[in-house]
């Protein structure tokens, strides 16, 4: 039998428990392929609790376990992009094309990083101004230092990098074995831009 949690004076025992809602079905279990569902006791001050709460009502979630699993994933890719782990990074950046050289400078970089950048898509925003985002795969200091040299060539206006790691999951094989019920070949693809602009690719 499992122990009902204590809580200490001053703190709420928050079970793995349905928040409080209109729409309260039964914990989704989760899909077969994930581990199974351990439960644990987490104390925590109420007003905590209430603001967590109402932060779920206002995310739509439907259950408190499934939002802290969220916050977990979420607090684990942080660590992994921190520690330089295998990630996937998107990298946005706005530019003015008319800077001189500008546009041959971020090609430029995007080829020094040619086996991590996966593709990217260019937008003519207006007549002045370009959206270039980057998809990237590879060690994260690897992806930070990519987005860094973008976001920071001289014209360049505003850039955002996000970074993505799949943490939490059993380790799958570096290339996938599993069925896909689709073919597609897995060779890394040369970065990609507008067509309008393909004939600049060096
Ligand atoms: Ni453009």
């Amino acid at each position: 039998m499992r122990q009902e949690p204590r809580a200490a004076p001053g703190q709420t025992v928050v079970q793995a428990a349905p928040v409080p809602s209109k729409k309260t079905p039964p914990e989704t279990p989760p899909p077969a392929s994930t581990s199974e569902l351990v439960r644990f006791g987490v104390a925590v001050e109420r007003p905590l609790l209430d603001a967590f709460d109402e932060h779920l009502a206002r995310r739509g979630y439907q259950n408190r376990s499934e939002a802290l699993r969220d916050l977990v994933r979420a607090e684990l890719t942080r660590d992994a992009w921190d520690r330089g782990e295998q990630a996937i990074a998107t990298i946005s950046i706005i530019y003015d094309h008319h800077v001189r050289e500008l546009t041959e400078r971020l090609i430029e970089i995007q080829h020094d990083h040619g086996d991590r950048v996966i593709s990217a898509t260019h937008v003519h925003l207006d007549h002045d101004h370009c959206l270039e985002v980057v998809l990237a795969k590879g060690p994260a200091n690897q992806l930070k230092r990519l987005a860094d040299r973008l976001i920071g060539a001289k014209g360049v206006i505003s850039g955002e990098v996000s970074g993505m790691a799949i943490v939490g999951r059993p380790r799958a094989a570096p290339v996938h074995a599993h069925e896909h019920g689709h073919s597609h070949d897995h060779a890394p693809a040369a970065p990609r831009r507008a067509p309008a602009r393909a004939a600049k690719r060096s």
